[in-house]
């Protein structure tokens, strides 16, 4: 079950942060414009790590990934791969549940032009560790790009050069976790290609394969 320190809606413990949020939702006032809670499976045994919310995504939906260009493949992948019971997430109330699966971020915060600085990173990384050290046992991490990559080392104590990131690298944890990093499903890599649909596929296949393996 996941421990009751794993998110805080009313932190506010990096001050820039904190302080944009201000402005955006005087900007946006039906925005959620708050730290954005992980979404899904209390119990699962498939975290997923993105970067931060998006400011018309996650950040006014108030679910990760959720109104962001980032999330049309990621839950159309979770879809295809029997994660959950819609392809599609569009709102807080649109009866998306995922199954063996939670969606979390590296920084719970909407950061200025999508950049967490490295002291932000740092900073909310006690959340993602408690939601880890939650997880079952043989649990899979898949890391979306490489600050959500370096964000599970940290997490772990580990240094963040411990493992390399690359689209489709595995690493083994030292609690028996495996991490599986993929490139970020981000609007630029899609766009240029760098992740195409079928790359998504293949590591949604290795962590289906990996999940199997351990049930
Ligand atoms: N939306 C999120 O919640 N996280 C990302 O990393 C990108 C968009």
């Amino acid at each position: 079950m996941l421990p009751s320190n794993f998110f805080n809606q009313d932190c506010r413990d990096c001050p820039r942060l904190a302080g944009f949020l201000d402005d955006v939702k005087r900007k946006y006032p039906d925005y959620h414009a708050l730290p954005v809670a992980p979404f899904g499976d209390p119990e699962a045994r498939l975290l997923i790590v993105g970067l931060a919310p998006g400011m018309h995504g996650a950040n006014a939906s108030g679910r990760p990934f959720t109104g962001d260009y980032a999330g049309l493949l990621l839950y159309q992948a979770l879809y295809d791969h029997g994660f959950s019971n819609q392809a599609e997430s569009a709102a807080l109330n649109d009866g998306l549940v995922l199954a063996d699966c939670r969606i979390t971020n590296a920084v719970k915060c909407l950061p200025p032009q999508n950049k967490p600085t490295g002291d932000e990173i740092k900073r909310c990384n006690h959340y993602l560790a408690a939601e880890i050290q939650a997880l079952p046992e043989r649990s899979v991490i898949l890391a979306l790009g490489n600050i959500a990559h370096q964000a599970v080392l940290r997490a772990y104590g580990l240094k963040t050069n411990a493992a390399k990131f690359g689209h489709h690298s595995l690493f083994q944890l030292p609690d028996g976790n495996t991490l599986v990093s993929s490139y970020h499903c981000s609007r630029y890599n899609v766009q240029t290609k760098r992740l195409s649909p079928t790359m998504l596929a293949e590591v949604f296949s290795t962590v289906r394969s990996l999940l199997i393996g351990r049930d």
